[in-house]
């Protein structure tokens, strides 16, 4: 089955931050583990470099918007391999294939009868690219969301009939409850579409930054728009000579933070049923990381850097950290002490220790051959149902909720470790089979976490599965087998060595 799923592309106006990281890492950890389950996945991510957010920010700094688009699209392009992402393209919204397809989609909805010429009058946030309602506006005509002072607008645009679409996102909705995730989630889309819908700008008429209307060269497509429709275009052109439309579209998953839920679950579903196309199966909303329970923010300075973290501890401790620390779907704090801890009292500790000591026992005992003999029943029966389990939960995107249940077992072969002693057995003449049984059943234990972490942490745990001599991190490598099928360990490098 092919199984299509995108973040956000972000705005090239600032320089990525832990927010964007966090969102990288979660569709990542779901595309590897569709990858894992043998499906057909791509993955997709890039940069929305249109608009005011950029036109602006070029302004402020005395550049022209294409400059600073290529300066910053680098730092988003250069976070990925840094962290670890595998997605298989990187779309800019100014590749040009990028803006001949939106002009001829729009066209389309054009010519469907789905616009039409009309004049916006009305609050505008430059930061957001958005257009306010009268509900969305906060105390003083400021934005809720950047507390700045909003426009008011009054030009002539193009306006896309969204209020025709009433009905049949309504129908969307009833018929598909799982269509926005988690469930909160999909109510405030609900709400929003049951104060009813008004129609919206397709164009402005006073920026220069964007992609040109074809029927009205004048004015350039509303940033929206022309950002939304990456998530079709890049399908055309994303391989050489292929159009990989008709094997990735409808979409599985768009994954996207809470601020912009409107925009993929109204304006999104509409949009796309306007230019005859298919809305996508879910679109999953995940929350937002504070600093000191605040917004991260230039301005107020708590912007945490991804890359200085991960130059000092590794991706694989940033992407656990943040998938552990934060309730997926929720908002959650991040800190550096916070970060620290949990790289000392887990990752180095719980996992790290546990794989270099039944590495090091599994030579210093056996002369690092494993021994080929039936595993232990009762922690055999503590990893029955774990790839089930892990499976439901993260089929239904609950990513923290899989990965306790996998560190649940990890906790349980630290305490099998304790409980048998290899070091006493090892000791006593007569113990030979206990300890082979306790080796065989500790390596095979590790190797069974280590392949259900693997989309969670995919350099640490591939290091650990090839010095366990057991590479295959296929899902069919997740079962604890009933009779250990023996080989070598290799030497392990600390997994997550101590901090200075
Ligand atoms: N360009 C638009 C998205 C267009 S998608 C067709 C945009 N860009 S953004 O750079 O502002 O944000 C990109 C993504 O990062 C969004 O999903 C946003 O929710 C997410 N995050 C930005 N700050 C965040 C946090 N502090 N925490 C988690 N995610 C956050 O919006």
């Amino acid at each position: 089955m092919s199984f299509y799923i995108t973040t956000a592309i972000d705005y090239v106006n600032a320089q990525p931050h832990m927010g964007h990281a966090y969102e990288k890492i979660t569709t990542d950890v779901i595309a590897r583990y569709m990858r894992q389950r043998g499906e057909d996945v791509f993955f997709l991510t890039g940069t929305d470099e249109h608009g005011e957010p950029v036109a602006d920010a070029a302004q402020r700094a005395g550049i022209d918007p294409r400059e600073l688009a290529d300066r910053n699209a680098e730092r988003f392009k250069r976070l990925l391999p840094a962290l670890e992402i595998s997605n298989d393209f990187f779309i800019r919204t100014t590749d040009p294939q990028h803006e001949r397809k939106v002009q001829e989609i729009l066209q389309r909805v054009h010519d469907n009868g789905h616009v039409y010429a009309g004049v916006y009058e009305g609050w505008y946030c430059p930061k957001c690219a958005d257009f306010k309602t009268e509900g969305e506006v906060g105390p003083g005509n400021t934005c809720p969301i950047h507390g700045i002072e909003l426009s008011r607008e009054h030009e002539n645009n193009w306006f896309f009939r969204l209020s025709a679409f009433q009905q049949q996102l309504e129908a969307l909705f009833d018929e598909r409850p799982d269509f926005v995730l988690p469930q909160a989630r999909a109510n405030e889309a609900r709400a929003f579409l049951e104060q009813g819908l008004q129609d919206v700008s397709l164009s402005r008429a006073r920026l220069r930054w964007g992609v040109s209307v074809p029927w009205d060269p004048e004015q350039v497509f509303y940033v929206w728009f022309d950002a939304l429709l990456n998530y079709v275009t890049a399908l055309s052109y994303a391989r050489e000579g292929e159009d990989l439309t008709a094997r990735y579209w409808p979409a599985s998953v768009h994954m996207i933070g809470k601020d912009i839920l409107k925009f993929h679950t109204i304006y999104w579903p509409a949009l796309l049923l306007a230019a005859d196309l298919e809305p996508p199966r879910h679109v999953l909303i995940h929350g937002f990381l504070l600093m000191d329970d605040r917004k991260m923010s230039k301005s107020l300075g708590n912007v945490l850097d991804p890359f200085a973290v991960i130059d000092a501890y590794g991706a694989d401790a940033l992407r656990y950290y943040c998938l552990r620390e934060v309730s997926f779907g929720q908002d959650g704090n991040v800190s550096a002490a916070g970060f620290e801890a949990r790289y000392d009292a887990e990752l180095a500790n719980e996992y790290g220790n546990l794989a270099s000591r039944t590495i090091a026992m599994i030579s210093r005992y056996r002369d690092g051959e494993l021994p080929a003999v039936a595993t232990d029943a009762a922690l055999r029966a503590d990893f029955q149902a774990l790839p089930e389990q892990v499976a439901e939960r993260l089929d239904r995107f609950e990513l923290s909720s899989a990965l306790e249940l996998i560190w649940q077992r990890v906790r349980r072969l630290n305490r099998y470790v304790e409980e048998r002693a290899p070091w006493q057995l090892a000791r006593q003449p007569d113990a030979g089979a206990a300890l082979d049984q306790t080796l065989a059943s500790l390596a095979e234990g590790l190797r069974v976490v280590s392949v259900l972490l693997h989309p969670y942490m995919p350099a640490c745990t591939q290091r650990l599965l090839q010095a366990l001599g057991a590479p295959d991190a296929d899902w069919g490598a997740t079962g604890f087998a009933e009779q250990a099928a023996g080989g070598r360990v290799c030497a392990l490098e600390a997994l997550f060595p101590k901090r200075n």
